[in-house]
């Protein structure tokens, strides 16, 4: 399993996710402007990934700074925190990790502006080798919830190329496949973008793992025809009743899940969870370009001049999630109690 994104000599090496399927090509990035420009337009993608990008992006910002006072480094590590917190506004793994970088830089100002520099770096480094940790935990705790020969329909990209490895929503199938349980797993193409269809269907193939890609307006036709036993899905953000913001579509699936009585999971790390948001009326929903709509692969699919609108994300309400699979163990409904005892 490729590693979606990795410190490397200096550098920010990630995978293109803008050339997938066509083209698996790598490319590196020496400043933060690079990682800013990958995060904005989806080279790199997945709440858990798009944090560990701003974490090292971060780091490559103060690493390649010329100044030598440490009062002047604090500001312009600010002003890079700013510009990385503008690039995605739904993802709260984002926030999480300027965070933890910030804090990190605080804790560190006796250390002069090289102790900082290195403080970043390993700091970052050590949000990534947590990720694939997390990932690995949630693929463990999630896998006893696959039973063998289940169908699970999955949304999006939440996989690997979501995060540094292993995924959020694909590690309990990733795991449960190397336990040898007989599993088929069926993909939404995700419209707008297609992450299911270019990324998700990709990296299951990589692993030999028997799935089939549906076009979303499928998916009520298979749970009717009982090839679905489990919805598994990840998420961008948590509130701390349960509610789950998701790609766009994810909210439907919920429902339709609820209609034929099918269990429906999130799997997501408890850095997903927004502790200071309480219901997910307040998740703020990215909006992206109309032409994400009008267009598919460059080529237009609607008439000129018409309104169109493109919500990335949607949320599903706590009452429609069977469970919420997070490293620290599986939370059951009701959720609100469960998810204020992680709060750090
Ligand atoms: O717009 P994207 O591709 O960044 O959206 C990604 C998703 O919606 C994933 O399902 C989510 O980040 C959770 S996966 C780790």
């Amino acid at each position: 399993m490729i590693k979606t994104i990795e410190w490397k000599d200096g550098k920010v090496k990630m995978i293109d996710q803008s050339k997938l399927p066509l083209k698996e090509e790598f490319f590196e990035c020496s400043d933060y402007e690079c990682v800013i420009d990958a995060i904005k337009s989806m080279k790199i993608r997945g709440a858990p990934a798009i944090g560990v990008a701003a974490a090292m992006g971060i780091a490559l910002g103060a690493k390649n700074t010329l100044v030598n006072d440490a009062d002047e480094l604090l500001k312009e590590i600010d002003v890079i925190c700013e510009k990385m917190r503008n690039t995605r506004p739904t993802a709260i793994n984002l926030f999480w990790a300027i965070e933890r970088m910030r804090k990190v830089v605080f804790s560190n100002t006796w250390a002069g502006v090289e102790g900082i520099k290195n403080a970043l770096e390993n700091e970052a480094i050590k949000i990534a080798n947590e990720d694939v940790e997390v990932n690995k935990k949630m693929g463990e705790l999630g896998a006893p919830l696959i039973k063998n020969g289940d169908g699970i329909l999955t949304h999006c990209n939440a996989g690997s190329l979501a995060t540094v490895k292993y995924g959020t929503a694909l590690a309990p199938i990733y795991h449960s496949f190397k336990e040898g349980k007989k599993i088929h797993i069926y993909v939404d193409e995700t419209r707008p973008r297609l992450q299911g269809a270019r990324l998700t269907i990709w990296e299951l193939n990589k692993e030999n793992i028997p799935a089939t890609l549906i076009t979303d307006n499928m998916a009520g036709y298979f749970m009717a025809k009982g090839k679905i036993d489990k919805v598994f899905v990840g998420s961008d953000r948590i509130a701390t009743n349960g509610d789950a913001a998701n790609k766009i579509g994810t909210y439907s699936l919920a429902i339709l899940a609820k209609e034929h009585k099918i269990p429906f999971y999130v799997v997501a790390p408890t850095s997903t969870i927004d502790f200071n948001v309480s219901s997910g009326n307040e998740i703020p929903i990215e909006e992206r370009d109309e032409s994400e709509v009008t267009h598919i692969g460059g080529v237009q699919i609607a008439p000129d001049g018409i309104s169109v609108v493109n919500p990335a994300f949607d949320v599903t309400p706590h009452r429609l999630i069977t469970a919420i699979v997070t490293e620290k163990g599986i939370l059951y409904p009701p959720f609100e109690v469960k998810i204020e005892n992680l709060r750090p």
